[in-house]
């Protein structure tokens, strides 16, 4: 039998699935890409070449462009590796080594960048909100207020690991109310949450290839005011992960410092020009808040509950509960969605068991029903008679609502 078939059933989608046949990745990335992007992958570039440079230009402004206005005052610089090196690169270089950090945690991306600063030996403190409750801009503005020395305050756009849309707008408003820098990690969140520099002020943003433009692995990008670019120069403590090193270079010689990702910015043109073609931010947040309406209300009829209600969803990913009915054991779960071609992603709370699915990469409205009807039959295969969860996780939400 042909893979492709395996997962094949009748669709009304208008995006065509993985043309061999793979589960839906319904994570937050690496996620389902076209067949365009992967095909884009099949050419071999000279890293020095015109062409080549041509094509990390295209990068460069396309990424800028959507910033809208102010995006003049910018400029992008991408950077080998995955998203976490970007963010390594970006707390590196702009905030100085005797500068000082106040970093918003609510889940793992908030711990790591934590981590990434006490390897990099700088100053720091964190405000730690635990799983998923939100930091806001009045706690911002007191812990700002108490610690003059505090010089830059690091924020998780979407906070991946709870699917929780972090409010930037009001910590954006308390940091630059008391003087200070704001850098923003929207690794999952840039290309279909808008981030206007006219709207939301900040200094730097990261993201990467592999989240919301739609691209494959193997690099992020750090947008930063050119201000502050100019202003890096010695921050660093690595030579690869310098953002000012690697930005001077690209500028005076159109190319990466190191061996760049050819295929991979190959792919992401593609994925940019797709992104276009769907309308920009606003189109691609438009589909994937589809999906993850289509998704949530399918789910919550089964009987599920998300962790969030509805003001802080994000339309990346989306976290359930388990159900309580001690037949739901997730491993099958998860393995039997697999088999019906959709791969979901385990929770990362600490307090009660969860799931996450994700709205993002080349799946729409009709993939999402799918996906309901395939986690329908998943729990009647496991002979789960109900999807609610336990009474400890309802208690744990209610926090959220206080
Ligand atoms: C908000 C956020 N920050 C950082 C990262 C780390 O990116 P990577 O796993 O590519 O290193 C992720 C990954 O999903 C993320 O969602």
């Amino acid at each position: 039998m042909p893979v492709r078939s395996l997962f094949m059933t009748s669709s009304n989608s208008r995006i065509e699935p993985p043309r061999l046949g793979e589960p839906y990745l319904l994570t937050p990335g690496p996620l389902t890409t076209s067949y365009a992007v992967k095909e884009a992958m099949l050419k071999d570039w000279g890293s020095w070449d015109d062409d080549f440079r041509a094509m990390t230009r295209e990068v460069r402004s396309s990424l800028l462009a959507l910033l809208g206005e102010g995006a003049d005052d910018f400029d992008c610089v991408p950077m080998q590796g995955s998203g976490s090196f970007s963010v390594e690169a970006m707390l590196a270089s702009f905030i100085p080594r005797d500068g000082k950090a106040l970093v918003l945690a609510n889940g793992a991306y908030g711990q790591r960048s934590a981590l990434t600063l006490e390897y990099l030996d700088r100053a720091h403190v964190v405000l730690d909100k635990g799983d998923y409750l939100p930091p806001r801009g009045e706690e911002v503005a007191r812990i700002l207020a108490e610690d003059p020395d505090i010089s830059h305050v690091v924020a998780i756009h979407c906070e991946t690991s709870s699917g929780i849309l972090n409010p930037v707008e009001e910590i954006s408003e308390v940091t630059y109310a008391a003087g200070r820098k704001l850098l923003i990690d929207s690794m999952s969140a840039f290309g279909a949450v808008e981030l206007k520099p006219t709207e939301i002020r900040y200094e730097a943003m990261v993201s990467s290839a592999n989240k919301c433009i739609e691209g494959v692995p193997g690099f992020g990008f750090i947008v930063a005011r050119k201000s502050e670019l100019e202003a890096a120069k010695g921050n660093s403590h690595s030579l690869s992960l310098d953002v000012h090193a690697q930005w001077a270079h690209m500028n005076k010689t159109g190319q990466w410092r190191f061996t760049p990702p050819t295929h991979v910015v190959a792919a992401f043109i593609e994925a940019l020009r797709a992104h276009a073609a769907e309308g920009g931010v606003p189109g691609r947040g438009g589909r994937y808040t589809r999906n993850r309406d289509v998704m949530v209300s399918g789910m919550r009829e089964l009987g599920f509950e998300t962790l969030l209600d509805n003001r802080w969803l994000s339309p990346i990913i989306v976290t359930f509960f388990c159900p309580a009915d001690e037949k739901f054991v997730f491993d099958q779960f998860y393995n039997l969605m697999k088999s019906k071609g959709f791969i979901i992603y385990p929770g990362k709370l600490t307090v009660v068991d969860s799931f996450r699915v994700g709205c993002i990469g080349q799946m729409d409205e009709d993939v999402m029903r799918r996906v309901v009807t395939a986690a329908k039959e998943s729990l009647e295969e496991m002979g789960v008679t109900s999807a609610a969860p336990p009474l400890r996780a309802l208690e744990e939400r209610a926090k959220l609502a206080a």
